[in-house]
């Protein structure tokens, strides 16, 4: 007797847990999108300011614009410059040269959430850098890039 009763509040279990579903539903949707929103200020570890004196320490001097400007639109010894997919001036939205794909400018007075996350700026430098100069940018070479940006639109 009282096993059958148990299993009786057993099995109506399911009703209740689909009459809830709907809340549920909501509540993780809400999870879901606070997680989402939250992600970029969570991603959002360093500034353009930031990496320019991380840069300028590691090679022991300043970064400069004009040495950046000259650096970011000339060819290295490929066919591609750093401005041919990210524009020049880069204060506008780029191209990307093989898939054509749109990149937001690169200029951080215009595209306030560039040069925001400390991982996803190394991968970029890492992989753009190998594509144009064949290597890893140097540490000047990269303060050089941010003060040049940083000096764009302002
Ligand atoms: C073949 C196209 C291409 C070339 C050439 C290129 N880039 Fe990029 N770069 C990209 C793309 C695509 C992204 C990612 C954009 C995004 O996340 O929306 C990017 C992102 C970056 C970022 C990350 C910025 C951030 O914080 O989001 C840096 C830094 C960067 N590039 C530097 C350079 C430098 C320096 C050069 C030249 C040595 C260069 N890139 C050349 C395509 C290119």
């Amino acid at each position: 007797m009282h096993l059958r009763d148990f299993s009786l509040v057993h099995l109506s279990r399911p009703t209740s847990v689909r009459k809830l579903a709907p809340g549920v539903w909501a509540l993780a949707l809400t999870a879901a999108l606070s997680l989402t929103l939250a992600l970029p200020v969570v991603a959002a570890d360093t500034s353009a300011a930031a990496q320019l004196a991380r840069w300028s320490v590691a090679s022991g001097k300043p970064g400069d614009a004009a040495q950046g400007e000259v650096f970011f639109n000339s060819t290295h010894g490929d066919k591609w410059s750093c401005a041919t997919c990210h524009g020049k001036p880069a204060t506008a939205t780029g191209k990307h040269a093989s898939t054509g794909k749109a990149i937001k400018p690169m200029a951080p007075a215009v595209n306030p959430e560039v040069f925001t996350d400390t991982a996803n700026v190394d991968k970029w430098f890492r992989r753009n850098c190998k594509d144009v100069v064949s290597r890893e940018c140097s540490p000047s070479e990269k303060a050089d890039v941010l003060a040049y940006l940083l000096s764009l639109g302002r």
